[in-house]
């Protein structure tokens, strides 16, 4: 149980033993001022306004039913109710160290494991990944990482767009080009960027290639043999390019996460008929909506779902919920994450609310949008090139580590060329990432390389930094492993803020993936590095008598186990030495 839990379940029983109602929340929480102690209690004042109290009284009862055991060295009331709870020093350190004699840090795996699927990344594969691609990837990767550590069932779902109109005119160019002689196309679809546009223009241009593009369209979907056939080289060339932005990006998703749209074209009849079957469709000038009552405006309009055009054509929302019921349904999903733009928020609502109405998804399975903002250039703008388009990630990429490569090798001239190249790599691949996953995932941000590889700050590099700078402490006192008979004493001041930030790697894990927030692990990271800079400020390690000296010591290895292992949840590397 994570020492919050622990609180919680005490602070739960003691309301219940005041006569508070039972589903009266406790709401603990880490203190947020140190003057108030370590954890701090919030129920108190709602349960006394379903009891009639006065807040003070019930606390006054709830502080006496309240049993601590050795656990709490203070219980204050402070406010208009709020419980304050201080641990002790010396349970402290016996808890911590059962934490840090732990492999996993205290983390126990989840006692009921979920199956999660998440649904992330997820890029179109006519073009090229771009910037705005990051986001998802980052943070639905960083998430997966973090439910698989915590125990649960997870599986990747890389919903890619791989059907759609556009793909008629983009293998007519391919065959196009095949047909004038032009053998190895690899060469052709180096840069589908480039490949795309050359598509578009000749389709503006020349009305014959516009109607083949056209025409190809019909028989891909009808299944032709030779449409699918370039389709698949196309396909199978955009997926070596989104493998290798994974592969330099270090993204867990691998070909066999890929359940792209197409993957659910033989179930989208079906989905028309079972729609029909729940009485839920209507038709609207030909074409087969779903109209739902919550879905209506301030006018008193419905905003219908299409799901099937007039010519019989289905829609990106039709796939969805093929893809829903695919989850819930086949893969039995407990919880369904949809890493996905904000801007396709209504859109997911509306998926989410006719699966229900039609039976795709049960009650008991969660289908959780966790909507992000946009990546903004300098000032706010849109972030794109000084040509005006979009911003390639893997552009971006190199740039990172082109100019980690420079601030490198201006701090530490005298590292080997080769252990610069390696720290460039992991520093500035590290800060794209940890800049994008430490703020609130729903806001937009702007894209600003000084901020996210500034040395100091809630940055990737201050936390590799940190993590290198404990491991140096070990370097400088040749100290390969520790007394395994080392007991933690905690005792100085700056010595118990760093251990109860160490005591809390496991809530904090829980609580990212309960919301499905990574920057809640990225602020943990950066206040436990900031509790070691402090502690290391005032507490001589290597110089300290022992006991303290092996105690402080077991303080730094956990502090770098924790950095390492963290950074290493988010997707982020560490270096002994930067
Ligand atoms: N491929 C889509 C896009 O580029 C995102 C897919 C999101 N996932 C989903 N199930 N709709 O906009």
């Amino acid at each position: 149980m994570t020492l919050r839990n622990m609180l919680e379940t005490r602070l739960a029983q003691a309301l219940q033993a005041a006569g508070a109602p039972p589903d009266a929340p406790p709401m603990l929480g880490p203190a947020t001022r140190p003057e108030f102690g370590d954890y701090q209690g919030n129920g108190v004042m709602g349960a006394a306004k379903k009891m009639g109290l006065k807040p003070r009284q019930l606390a006054e009862q709830v502080k006496a039913a309240l049993d601590l055991g050795d656990i709490a060295e203070r219980v204050e009331i402070a406010g208009p109710g709020f419980i304050n709870i201080t641990l002790k020093n010396e349970w402290l350190s016996a808890y911590l160290g059962q934490v840090l004699a732990d492999g996993r840090l205290g983390v126990a795996p989840a006692a009921a494991p979920q199956t999660v699927v998440v649904d992330y990344s997820h890029p179109n594969l006519a073009k090229e990944m771009h910037v705005g691609h990051l986001r998802s990837t980052a943070i639905g990767d960083a998430l997966v990482r973090i439910l698989e550590f915590l125990g649960h069932r997870v599986i990747r779902h890389n919903h890619v767009g791989d059907w759609g109109t556009q793909f008629g005119m983009l293998i007519a160019y391919l065959d196009h080009l095949g047909r004038e002689g032009g053998a190895d196309l690899s060469g052709e679809l180096a840069d589908l960027e480039e490949f795309y546009r050359a598509a578009k223009q000749r389709f503006d241009e020349d009305e014959d290639f516009a109607r083949t593009a056209r025409e190809y369209v019909v028989r891909l979907q009808g299944g032709d043999a030779h449409c699918r056939q370039v389709w698949q080289r196309f396909i199978d060339e955009s997926l070596r390019h989104c493998e290798q932005v994974y592969a330099r990006l270090g993204i867990t998703l691998k070909r066999e996460d890929v359940r792209a749209e197409s993957a659910y074209n033989d179930d989208l009849p079906q989905v028309i008929a079972d729609l029909q079957a729940k009485g839920l469709l209507r038709e609207s000038q030909g074409a087969r909506c779903v109209f739902l009552e919550e879905f209506k405006n301030k006018e008193g309009e419905i905003t219908p779902v299409l799901v099937q055009k007039s010519d019989g054509a289905y829609l990106y929302a039709t796939t969805d919920l093929a893809a829903v019921r695919y989850r819930a349904v086949e893969l039995k999903a407990d919880r369904v994450l949809y890493i996905v733009d904000a801007r396709q928020s209504f859109h997911l609502r509306q998926i989410f609310a006719v699966a229900r109405a039609a039976g795709f998804a049960p009650a008991h399975c969660a289908l959780e949008h966790h909507p992000f903002g946009t990546i903004l250039g300098k000032g706010g703008k849109p972030f794109r090139t000084r040509e005006g388009g979009v911003v390639k990630l893997m552009a971006v990429l190199e740039e990172a580590e082109e100019r980690a490569l420079a601030l490198v090798s201006e701090k530490s001239p005298e590292l080997p060329e080769a252990e610069r190249r390696h720290i460039a790599r992991v520093v500035g691949i590290g800060s794209v990432k940890y800049a994008d996953l430490s703020l609130n995932r729903t806001t937009d941000y702007i894209f600003d390389w000084d901020k996210m590889l500034a040395l100091d700050g809630n940055t990737a590099p201050y936390l590799q930094y940190s993590y290198a700078r404990v491991q140096s402490i070990f370097r400088k006192g040749e100290l390969e492993t520790l007394d395994p008979q080392a007991r933690l004493l905690i005792a100085e001041p700056a010595e118990k803020p760093l251990a109860l930030k160490l005591a809390q790697f496991a809530e904090t894990l829980e609580g990212v993936a309960r919301e499905c927030l990574p920057n809640l692990l990225c602020n943990y990271l950066y206040e436990l590095a900031e509790a070691f800079m402090r502690f290391y400020e005032s507490c001589p390690v290597l110089k300290a008598q022992e006991p303290t000296r092996s105690s402080r010591l077991l303080l730094c290895q956990g502090t770098a186990r924790t950095i390492r292992t963290g950074l290493g949840l988010l997707g982020i590397e560490t270096v002994e030495r930067m």
